[in-house]
């Protein structure tokens, strides 16, 4: 794996798992891409592909094939699309196409997920707050918990004569905090060397060691200027001044749920990418946005978000700076230049926008 090639470029096995809905749309762009990159830098990469999700729901029954894991464990890193869809929505829990992401993700150890959320220059009238707060810029990473916590908690159902009950259980250890807890340090003191640990520790007992925790392992590093937050209050200054952030650590939903808040706020969900990386170099890369089922199949898909996955990918699993360096100028780009999927045209631009093929054509067109 990761092997020399003849002309000194590398090799890169990537497991491709396009998904559902837009997923097959996005992954077909950020192919281009990095084909035009390695080939432009001498590499190989060689795909292989796996199924997931609603599709190998209805190819095999079940949302995470045994064979799909293997690919992924034999690849070097792993691009996904998005899984799910109305057509699988009313399967029990087990069964839904979601489970295929949190398989992956507990399956390859995959404990820390980290999602940059950055406002692109000339997207800047396109985030929803206000021209005050924007004009500071935004230039956020989310290192995520992704493997622990109230996703993977003891789960259940009870049904008695007079009431249903159900419940979902959070819980976590301190090793599950410290490993994540490393890696959002490391990160912040290679950024702008703050870092904000974001929970619930006025009612919540897995908050509470989540703070005592983090705390502790802040004196290791003090370089770094720490803080907790409590997450009401990190959702409200999120959106009142999100230039105070540098990198934010917190557990698994309350991460789930403020990516989702740090990605409208930078313009759209279509931007934003992500990575999902445990110990060593290995790592999932995908698009925060999801199945987008409403457009799917309409070629309309925003691909920046995956192109950015695949430049996070080449950047963490392969070391390939510059050749990320390249996708994301790109990106940036054809973002000043105007180009626009539907979900970042401006509405007085009369609907103006294009598809995602000329998006990624516009996107090549700078590498
Ligand atoms: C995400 C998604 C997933 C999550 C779903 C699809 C299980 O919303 O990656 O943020 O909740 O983690
Ligand atoms: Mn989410």
């Amino acid at each position: 794996m990761n092997k020399t090639t003849v002309g000194g470029g590398k090799m890169l096995k990537v497991a491709l798992i396009p998904g559902d809905g837009v997923g097959p749309e996005v992954i077909t762009s950020a192919i281009r891409v990095l084909d035009r990159v390695a080939e432009k830098n001498g590499h190989k990469i060689l795909y292989e592909y796996a199924c997931a999700g609603g599709e190998a729901i209805d190819r095999e029954g079940i949302p995470l094939p045994e064979e799909t894991i293997d690919i992924c464990k034999k690849s070097d890193a792993v691009l996904l699309g998005a899984v799910g869809g109305p057509k699988w929505d009313s399967l029990p829990g087990e069964l839904r196409p979601e489970r295929a992401i949190l398989g992956l993700r507990s399956s390859l150890c995959l404990y820390a997920n980290l999602r940059p959320a950055v406002l692109h220059e000339p997207l800047k009238s396109f985030s929803p707050l206000a021209e005050s707060v924007r004009e500071k810029g935004i230039d956020m990473l989310f290192v995520r918990e992704l493997t622990g916590g109230i996703y993977f908690g003891k789960r259940g159902r009870k049904a008695t004569k007079n009431k249903v009950f159900a419940f979902d259980t959070e819980s976590y250890t301190d090793k599950e905090i410290k490993r994540v807890g490393k890696m959002a340090f490391e990160l912040a003191r290679a950024r702008k060397k703050r870092l904000t640990s974001v929970d619930k520790a006025n009612v919540l007992e897995t908050s509470r060691l989540w703070r005592e925790t983090l705390m502790e392992m802040s004196g290791d590093y003090p370089e770094v200027e720490f803080e907790s937050m409590y997450i009401d209050n990190a959702a409200m200054q999120l959106i009142k001044n999100p230039s105070r952030f540098d990198v934010i650590v917190t557990s698994n939903l309350f991460g789930d749920i403020l990516t989702d808040e740090a990605s409208a706020i930078i313009g759209s969900i279509g931007l934003s990418p992500s990575a999902s990386v445990g110990e060593g170099r290995f790592g999932l890369y995908e698009p925060i946005h999801g199945s987008a089922p409403d457009i799917a199949g309409k070629g309309i898909a925003n691909p920046v978000g995956t192109v950015l996955s695949a430049a996070m990918m080449l950047r963490f699993t392969f070391g390939l700076e510059k050749e990320a360096l390249e996708i994301e100028n790109a990106v940036a780009s054809a973002l000043e230049s105007g180009a626009r999927t539907k979900d970042i045209a401006e509405r007085n631009m009369n609907n103006n926008f294009i598809s995602t093929n000329d998006m990624t054509e516009k996107i090549l067109s700078y590498l």
